[in-house]
């Protein structure tokens, strides 16, 4: 339900407003500035307190550079980002899960059985099973599927010098039985990126900054809804306490420990025919 029109200056705006030709932006501006003002109204927000919002939106911006994107982490922060995830939150081949700030487009192609440590990445093995179906559980051959995770200590390439460019990140193809597979090590929890305004905001709150650990997946192939997920690692210590509102049941994966110490995770996605589309890269 929209809110009221309390003000004047509200029917002013959106009269000001009426002649967008594009209707969705219209539709969603209309909106934005009946819910902003209502909540101005009845938050009984001050100019000092308006001055403090604006400055923060300008710190945000301020922090945001090709290597960090501090607009995509307030929205995860928010729970806005997971709030928008379609698919089927309780169901492993369904669920869906946030981009985040960490994706990069030109992950480096990797064959199946690749590894994708490009530099001394120390931690316990990971090998990943992967098999892509579709409507009918048939097997989808030539998906497009893109791999991103952090290292045992919990930090993305892009975060750490000590790692080599694209490390822990792969673009493989499923085979003609919808499969893929690499190598890998056991990602960690970490801390989201506190430096800019959100972590001054997470610390006000009296948050905690982490995530659970976890691998990110984004599946592409033409005719086909583009699949973002995440597989949580079970029984992490952050798995019902998510920093950014990210774990749903069905994203918990079961990373099973072998005898020889190595950990193996096997998981099947579906996707659904559609149109493909690929998210603006948060950072490049
Ligand atoms: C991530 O999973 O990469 C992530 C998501 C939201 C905020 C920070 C990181
Ligand atoms: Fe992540």
């Amino acid at each position: 339900m929209k809110p009221a029109v309390h003000s004047p200056i509200t029917q002013d705006v959106l009269d000001a407003m009426a002649r967008t030709s594009n209707p969705r932006l219209r539709e969603i501006m209309e909106d934005l500035v009946l819910s902003l003002h209502d909540f101005a109204l009845r938050t009984k927000l001050s100019r000092p307190e308006l001055d403090i919002a604006l400055n923060f939106l300008n710190e945000v911006g301020r922090a945001t550079n090709e290597r960090h994107n501090e607009a995509v982490l307030l929205s995860d922060v928010l729970g806005l980002s997971s709030l928008l995830c379609d698919g089927d939150p309780d169901h492993a081949e369904e669920a869906e899960a946030l981009l985040g700030p960490f994706w990069r487009l030109h992950s480096p192609r990797t064959e199946n059985g690749g590894n994708i440590c490009r530099s001394e990445t120390l931690g316990p093995k990971l090998e990943v099973l992967g098999q892509v179906i579709g409507e009918e559980r048939q097997p989808i051959a030539g998906v497009e599927v893109d791999v991103w995770q952090a290292s045992p200590i919990g930090l993305y390439e892009n975060q750490d010098e000590q790692q080599a460019d694209m490390n822990l990140r792969g673009k493989f193809t499923t085979d003609d039985e919808g499969r893929f597979w690499f190598s890998s090590v056991l990602p960690a929890g970490y801390p989201v990126p506190t430096h800019g305004p959100v972590g001054g905001l997470i610390k006000a709150q009296q948050r905690h900054p982490f995530r659970p650990a976890h691998l990110h997946f984004l599946l592409w192939k033409p005719g086909y809804e583009t699949r973002v997920s995440q597989v949580f690692v079970n029984g992490d210590q952050y798995i019902d306490s998510d920093i950014v509102f990210g774990v749903t049941p069905g994203l918990i994966g079961n990373y099973e420990r072998q005898g020889n110490g190595r950990y193996r995770l096997e998981r099947t996605f579906a996707i659904h025919q559609g149109e493909a589309y690929l998210p603006k890269p948060p950072i490049d």
